[in-house]
């Protein structure tokens, strides 16, 4: 029986996908015969309420030098992190020459709201590639974990941060332990500790089954990360919800004490235990749930293939990943796959093996119909490819469920 990251308390898987590869492991020809898999399969700790993958894989094997994923692939997140660095500037970055680091800085989207206030910055990354980006951009950056070993040599050699801060990161690292002891030993007395991540509630609602991967190793709830924060002396004093990436949160934590913890808080934890974020009956209908999606999905894809129909996707995210293999899709189903990240062009996905082009090849090569993977940036792709729909095409979404999408109205006919 595997065990609570947290608490050690035995853990009960709520759904299996079975063998899953990684989500971010795009791959060439040779590397197909040597792809890793492992065990996806989400469970709830009963006892503490962290909801978490039953098996884990290797942290260097997920976050290396040839990393795929880049931040900064959409302007609408490079708005949302500038805003994120205005709003840390103000409530934690008041001091004389405050020092803000960030966890997992990947190319440095949310780094640069600081360095362009000219505010004292480092960001730690293992990925050597997404990290050489925000250095290329003048950066302050270090390659490494962050550890509790690496924070109290950073504040050996800078001194105490004022702001310790990360998005979507903290959710990737199993050993939370460690973490959150380096941000207790690298923060000031009254510094606070700001991070964002998919809220569990939100996947919960929305039915959001592909958010589970191998790099999601938790999913996060006010009441699950209070509790880490008290091991470690820390508490959460606020809570906001952002609206990327399908629904997150973004909480505020600082030493326990040092604070007066908001309304929002009490309101969020009161919330959760209403709604059963943290009780093993949500899980077991969300299983069911999505079982059903899956179903559905997987019935509408093979009713266009009957009409031979053309499908490709667009957004080749680590979520899809989770959607195609856990409906057995590969290339008969979805011929291509468009991104505009070029390091994920022209290889296969994970799993699957559809093959990555560029978004210049999906306007070459429209299908009938295209699966938008990268949901989360609707707005943003609808409007950058309003020539799909205007050509007669027609977008296919499955969260919270399927919706194979009429045009938008006013649109030309
Ligand atoms: P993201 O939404 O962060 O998903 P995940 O965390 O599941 O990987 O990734 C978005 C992906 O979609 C990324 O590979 C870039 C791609 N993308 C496009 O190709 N075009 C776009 O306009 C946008 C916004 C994203
Ligand atoms: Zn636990």
């Amino acid at each position: 029986m595997p065990a609570c990251l947290v608490c050690h308390d035995p853990l009960e898987p709520f759904l299996s996908f079975g063998k899953m590869p990684l989500a971010d492991a795009f791959l060439d020809e040779p590397e197909l015969a040597h792809e890793f898999f492992f065990t996806l399969a989400p469970g709830l700790c009963a006892a503490c309420g962290m909801v978490q993958l039953c098996e884990r894989v290797p942290d260097a094997r997920m976050f290396h030098d040839t990393y795929a994923y880049y931040s900064s692939t959409s302007a609408g997140m490079r708005r949302h992190f500038a805003a994120f660095a205005d709003q840390v500037r103000r409530r934690a970055l008041g001091s004389a020459d405050p020092f803000v680091v960030e966890i997992g800085c990947n190319d440095g989207i949310l780094l640069d709201g600081f360095a362009a206030a000219g505010v004292r910055h480092l960001g730690v990354d293992p990925a050597g590639n997404v990290l050489a980006e925000a250095a290329r951009k003048g950066l302050t950056v270090q390659q490494g974990f962050f550890t509790e070993r690496s924070a109290m040599d950073i504040a050996a050699a800078h001194g105490r941060a004022d702001a310790i801060v990360a998005a979507n990161v903290v959710c990737h690292v199993a050993d939370i332990h460690s973490v959150f002891a380096g941000v207790r030993a690298l923060l000031k007395p009254a510094g606070l500790f700001i991070f964002e991540d998919p809220y569990v509630g939100a996947i919960l609602e929305q039915n959001a089954l592909d958010q589970i991967y191998d790099e999601h190793v938790f999913y996060f709830s006010v009441t699950s990360v209070n509790r880490v924060a008290a091991i470690h002396g820390l508490e959460v004093v606020d809570v906001a919800p952002q609206p990327v990436h399908g629904g997150e949160l973004r909480y505020y934590l600082g030493v326990r004490g040092a604070h007066a913890p908001s309304r929002a808080v009490d309101e969020w934890i009161e919330r959760e235990r209403a709604s059963g974020v943290v009780s093993p009956a949500a899980y077991r209908d969300f299983a069911v749930r999505t079982g059903a999606l899956r179903q559905r999905l997987i019935d509408t894809v093979d009713r266009i293939l009957s009409k031979r129909h053309r499908i490709a996707g667009y957004g080749a995210t680590a979520k899809s990943s989770t959607i195609i293999n856990y409906c057995g899709f590969g290339p008969a189903e979805i011929e291509y796959i468009a991104d505009v990240t070029p390091g994920k062009q022209g290889k296969l996905t994970p799993g699957a093996h559809v093959p990555v082009r560029a978004p210049d090849f999906f306007r070459a090569h429209y299908p009938d119909y295209a699966l938008l993977f990268a949901w989360n940036h609707e707005k943003e792709i609808l409007e950058k490819e309003a020539g799909f729909q205007a050509a007669g095409g027609t977008w296919i979404t499955y969260v919270p469920d399927v919706k194979v999408r009429s045009r938008p109205p006013g649109a030309a006919a």
